[in-house]
């Protein structure tokens, strides 16, 4: 039986960049149960000292995760910083507009830094440019880094924290283009303030890295437009343009969702043309590079009734717990295909968000933590992609999708380190077995194992016993001895189960 044909090219040589491990950060905001009985749940059996939860500590690792951005979101951009830290006893509840939730700050700016400083996570730390402004997120910066012997630096230590934390990669607000967005402003009105912001942060801390807010979405109105904008009033000054992006499965249209990488792909280009535009115009040999700092499959058109729909609630309310299935996880599997492609541009990502909103792993409370068929595809990568992104050249047959057009129906890309080890990812959006012929003239590839995540026509259900039943029907040992055939030495044959995702490790070896 003849089966569509794809052909990937790999050249040792050919390198799109190195793969940096920021690119596996995740998202811890204020929202629903990501903190309270998510990370955070004292009494639960597994709760640390610090009231922090050590089975889902225990999945952050094994899930990958190099970097946690906090403490929002839509959360940062009405918070006070200040009321989060010192004696518990004393910090009073607030309510959080964002999520319209009663915030009780039992986990402030310390709590959150030791926990990730005890589980080897890198913070990644947002300001609140919404409702507030220069003077405090300077001081928060002083608060994080300061040295003893002013303000903010000695109230830290006052606290019970002797040492600075050394947080180096800042974000000036969050989404700052959205409508939704407490304190939202205008192109000029956010640039104006990023630019002072930040000036005044670096002026604390020099060593820090910023990353400026790009657009919400390539479907705001705004888009290109924002980016020029803002970053005529940032472009010295920061090191990084955020981007978000979410995906969802619309209407039953599998064919579009299948293709999200490509809509991925497309809005990074031009994030990129828009960012290296401002360069050109300036004469400026600095590149700025991108921080994907939220990305993730959520059905945010068809199942969130939006912010300002939601009650007023309190004590860890369940809000976007999006249940998710193996068709997602080859999506998820697909994208991180894309930001691998971008490594030379792309250096921070986030998976939006970390435990129980729109997340990979879930939580009950007082309960079992579980990995959701999404938790697979992010590990896998996590693991094997190291090194080098490796310049693929992809021939393969495409499809029209609805949403992003034409779109290839093979996705490729393969990582080398220094030690030989390769990772090839591959998805096949198609509902066909497709042949894939990797060619790698002057070199010896070896494939020796792998694991494929192929989607589900199910329904997703909530609860862990469904995620099991989902992991152990679709997530699985790649056969490579049916799967992956060599042909001669320059030549590899990988056959592709239809609508999957898969992970392939091996050798290569100078021919
Ligand atoms: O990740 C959930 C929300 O999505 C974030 O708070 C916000 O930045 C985005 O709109």
């Amino acid at each position: 039986m003849t089966h569509p044909h794809a052909r990937v090219t790999l050249h040792p040589d050919f390198r799109v960049g190195t793969v940096d491990r920021r690119l596996f950060g995740s998202f811890v905001e204020h929202l629903g149960r990501a903190v309270y009985t998510g990370i955070y749940e004292p009494g639960h059996p597994t709760a640390d000292e610090h009231g922090f939860r050590r089975d889902v500590a225990d999945l952050t690792h094994e899930l990958g995760v190099s970097m946690l951005r906090y403490p929002g979101g839509n959360f940062v951009s009405n918070y006070r910083w200040e009321d989060g830290v010192g004696p518990v006893e004393q910090r009073k509840p607030f309510l959080d507009l964002a999520w319209r939730t009663v915030e009780p700050h039992l986990v402030g700016t310390d709590e959150f830094l030791q926990w990730a400083e005890r589980e080897g996570v890198e913070p990644m730390m947002a300001v609140n440019l919404g409702t507030r402004g220069v003077e405090a997120a300077a001081a928060l910066v002083e608060y994080c880094n300061g040295e003893a012997g002013t303000r903010w630096a000695d109230l830290r230590i006052a606290n019970g924290r002797a040492e600075p934390y050394g947080v180096r990669l800042w974000c000036l607000g969050n989404e700052m283009d959205g409508p939704w967005q407490i304190g939202h402003k205008d192109a000029h009105e956010y640039g104006k303030l990023a630019a002072e912001a930040g000036k005044a942060m670096k002026l604390v801390d020099p060593t820090i890295d910023l990353v400026v807010c790009g657009s919400s979405s390539m479907q705001m109105d705004t888009f290109g437009a924002w980016e020029q904008t803002v970053l005529s009033y940032t472009y010295d000054l920061v090191d990084h343009i955020s981007m978000h992006a979410y995906y969802e499965e619309l209407d039953g249209d599998r064919a579009s969702f299948l293709g999200s990488g490509t809509g991925m792909d497309r809005f990074i280009r031009r994030v990129v043309a828009s960012a290296d535009a401002v360069g050109a115009q300036r004469r400026s040999d600095k590149q700025i590079t991108i921080s994907f700092d939220e990305w993730n499959v959520w059905y945010l058109e068809s199942r969130f009734p939006g912010e300002s729909n939601l009650p007023i609630q309190r004590d860890a309310p369940r809000i976007i717990e999006d249940v998710y299935s193996a068709l997602d996880a080859v999506v998820v599997g697909d994208l991180l295909v894309t930001l691998l492609n971008h490594a030379d541009r792309v250096p921070v990502a986030c998976l939006a968000q970390l435990v129980n909103v729109i997340a990979p792993i879930m939580t009950e409370p007082g309960g079992e933590a579980w990995r959701q068929p999404t938790f697979h595809p992010f590990a896998t990568t996590a693991r094997l992609a190291r090194g080098a992104a490796l310049d693929l050249r992809v021939d393969a047959p495409t499809f029209t999708t609805t949403r992003h057009g034409e779109v290839p129906a093979v996705t490729a890309a393969a990582t080398l380190g220094d030690d030989g080890a390769l990772a090839v990812f591959l998805t096949n959006r198609t509902d066909q077995v497709v042949e894939v012929e990797l060619a790698h003239t002057g070199a010896i590839v070896s494939l020796e194992q792998g694991r494929q995540m192929v989607a589900d026509h199910e329904p997703a259900v909530a609860g862990p016993e469904h995620a099991a039943k989902v992991t152990q029907a679709c997530w699985s040992a790649v056969d490579v001895a049916r799967a992956v055939t060599p042909v001669g030495t320059g030549t590899t044959t990988v056959r592709l189960a239809p609508e999957s995702w898969t992970a392939l490790e091996g050798r290569l070896a100078r021919a």
